[in-house]
């Protein structure tokens, strides 16, 4: 059985390292998990008035969410927080209101920093913003990067064994928390 992963990058960096993160999840992700990316830098800012006529970029988006059987965001965090881009992005994919795009979707947070807390403050906002979004959330494992000069080769490769081994732990526990979730949301699918 496939499953159909929309994957956001909090980034606009052209050298983020969480897109180089997001390069190594999939890379190390179970053969069951398909990817696409679900970009953002587009997106206009949010206002109530485009409501009653979403912008094509926009309705793209909410589609791609609605179209993913999970989603997975891969983030840094900004001022102890969810970079602007991102929350714009997950504020576009939940109104008009009525037709939040996120409910009962599986998700996964990660993050890689420069620092020594790894996204951890970032990660929390993203619980309670996802949880008020009734998007089922994997609790378990963690993955806070703390990343280096070397932490990844210019190929995209992990070059720590141990960290290498522990992202491919995570998207395991990530592909088997999408199928429970579809299991009681979509049984039909599995
Ligand atoms: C940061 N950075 C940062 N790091 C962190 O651990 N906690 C934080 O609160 C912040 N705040 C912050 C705000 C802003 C505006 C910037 C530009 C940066 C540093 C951040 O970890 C570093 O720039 C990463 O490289 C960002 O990830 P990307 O863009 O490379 O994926």
């Amino acid at each position: 059985m496939t499953y159909r992963i929309g994957y956001f990058v909090g980034s606009l960096s052209s050298t983020s390292i969480n897109r180089r993160l997001a390069g190594a999840l999939v890379a190390l992700a179970p053969d069951d998990l398909e990817f696409t990316e679900i970009p953002i830098g587009d997106l206009p800012l949010y206002s109530p008035d485009h409501d009653g006529d979403y912008p094509p970029v926009a309705r793209a988006l909410k589609e791609s969410i609605e179209a993913s059987d999970g989603i997975l965001f891969v983030s840094p965090e900004y001022n102890r927080s969810i970079p602007g881009a991102l929350k714009n992005a997950i504020d576009w994919g939940s109104r008009p209101w009525g037709t939040n795009s996120f409910a009962r979707k599986p998700t996964g947070i990660v993050g890689a920093s420069i620092g020594a807390i790894g996204t951890a403050v970032m990660q929390s906002s993203m619980r309670s913003v996802l949880s008020f979004l009734n998007a089922p959330q994997l609790n378990a494992p963690e993955v806070y990067v703390q990343v280096q000069e070397d932490t990844f080769g210019d190929d995209g490769s992990v070059r720590d064994a141990s960290l290498e081994e522990f992202l491919r732990h995570y998207m395991a526990e990530y592909c088997a928390f999408v199928q429970r979730v579809l299991s009681v949301t979509a049984p039909g699918h599995i």
